[in-house]
């Protein structure tokens, strides 16, 4: 099985490493080129749970071998659509792509290009903090869900009995949308949090202010997903949010990550996308509308920030 994993991002060099090192044919593909190069000649480097290792990965920008038969889509969700458009010259009619990317649209933006049958969505609870070019602390394991998974035959069971293989914990569910939605809302309720106050998951349900935030946060996001017919894959959204702090308590979000680097964050396709949803639907949203406009108030000024200047009276 030829896997084309696009992204060298935190979980796509877990995702390439693991499953190169399980014996899978696998290729990164990285837009930029000086950094494929690299990747190429260095390998991945990953510091595991339980030991550090290095892999080589065929890495290459551009043009990628052939027809792969599985696309792992590992972008961040602002560059789903143009990576999908990069590689739909080189895919062949029975490639399937696969999205487990945080935040809503991924799945709709894949089927737009490719076709409702040849796209799986899912959810992956992996850790994996990007430390360096093609470096990754793996910082911590949970369950990858893929789906729909109603052939026995289908891709779907192909891709988890490979993710297995390559030592993750996978399995198949028809409704992913449900799972996706469930994942958005942890992620509504804990990211932007993060990303504005730089704190740790862990410190969130304890601080009165973050928490109370959060609260409304989850409670405005699961009316909308309510009204959109949702059935979230746990019965109590908000102590979810909290177990999910609380099990990941001294990672750094991948929202703050992206706002230390300095980078474009995902807020668009998380709390944004709870407010567009809930426009749609005359739900008021205003705590995600703020969070979402403090965010992008961030990451539209990094240049600007006051770090610890001397003020004078
Ligand atoms: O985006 C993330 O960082 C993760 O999805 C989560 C669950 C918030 C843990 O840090």
């Amino acid at each position: 099985m030829h896997f084309l994993v696009v992204g060298p991002g935190a979980m796509g060099c877990l995702f390439a490493a693991r499953l190169k090192k399980a014996g899978y044919d696998v290729t990164l593909l990285d837009y930029i080129e000086e950094r494929a190069r690299r990747i190429n000649d260095q390998g991945i480097l990953i510091h595991g749970l339980s030991e550090k290792y290095r892999i080589k990965v065929p890495t290459v920008s551009g043009t990628f071998p052939s027809e792969p038969d599985l696309v792992l889509i590992c972008v961040k969700s602002y560059k789903t659509r143009d990576a999908a458009q990069a590689i739909k010259q080189g895919i062949g009619p029975q490639t399937v792509l696969v999205t487990l990317q945080n935040g809503l649209g991924n799945v709709e933006i894949l089927q737009e290009i490719f076709g409702e049958e040849r796209v799986l969505g899912g959810v992956t609870a992996e850790g994996s903090t990007l430390l360096g070019t093609g470096e990754i602390r793996h910082a911590g394991q949970g369950e990858t869900i893929v789906g729909p998974g109603r052939d026995p035959n289908g891709p779907a069971e192909k891709l988890v009995s490979a993710f297995n293989r390559a030592g993750f914990n996978s399995k198949s569910a028809d409704h992913v949308n449900d799972l996706i939605w469930g994942k958005l809302i942890v992620n509504v309720g804990i990211n932007p949090l993060t990303a504005i106050t730089r704190l740790k998951n862990g410190r969130l349900p304890d601080l009165p202010g973050t928490r109370m935030v959060m609260e409304e946060a989850v409670k405005e996001a699961v009316a909308v997903a309510r009204a959109k017919g949702v059935d979230l894959p746990y019965p109590d959204p908000l102590a979810r949010v909290i177990e999910v702090c609380h099990a990941t308590a001294v990672n750094v979000a991948s929202m703050l990550q992206d706002v230390l680097k300095r980078r474009q964050t995902e807020i668009d396709a998380i709390n944004g996308a709870i407010v567009r949803e809930g426009k749609a639907m005359n739900i008021p949203t205003p705590v995600n509308f703020t969070l979402t406009s403090l965010v992008q108030a961030i990451q539209d000024s990094y240049a600007e920030r006051v770090i610890g200047e001397t003020l004078v009276a």
